[in-house]
């Protein structure tokens, strides 16, 4: 995670990671690819969740003290590979229209890739996905 050293103090701090996210959230879930998956959810919920995971992957506090991305997902319609490449590109869109560097979007992305395998279904999860 060395290369997200800083990234949290870089875009203002956790109420500027939790801004982040409140738009990403809004508009994964005005989605036409993966919006059903969050449909009569509590957004707001969902993203207190996902900042208590990204401080945590960010290196930011110690201890995780929220589900981990793996168990978060249980009780879903399976998540596919398409849903989680759609998810990448939105975030994507997201990071750079609030301005981050190149060096923090490309760190923000390294650690949403790299829990692919945790994510997706299973049978969608082969070696080489
Ligand atoms: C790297 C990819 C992902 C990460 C890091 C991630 C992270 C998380 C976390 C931490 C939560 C829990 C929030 C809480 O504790 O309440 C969560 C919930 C959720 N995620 Fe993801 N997620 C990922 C991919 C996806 C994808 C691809 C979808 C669908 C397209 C998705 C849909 C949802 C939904 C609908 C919930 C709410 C579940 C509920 O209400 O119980 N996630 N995610």
């Amino acid at each position: 995670m060395a290369a997200a050293k800083g990234l949290v103090g870089r875009v203002g701090g956790i109420d500027g990671v939790r801004r982040i996210l409140r738009r990403f959230y809004a508009r994964l879930a005005a989605d036409p690819m993966v919006g059903f998956f969050f449909a009569g959810r509590d957004l707001g919920s969902i993203v207190e969740g996902q900042l208590g995971f990204m401080l945590w992957a960010f290196g930011e506090v110690p201890q995780l003290r929220v589900r981990h991305p793996r168990d978060a997902h249980q009780g879903l319609p399976p998540i596919l590979r398409g849903h989680f490449d759609r998810r990448l590109v939105i975030l994507e869109e997201t990071l750079r229209d609030a301005g981050l560097v190149e060096e923090d979007v490309r760190a923000w992305l390294k650690v949403e890739s790299a829990l692919r395998r945790q994510v997706q279904a299973r049978n969608e999860s082969r070696p080489g996905s």
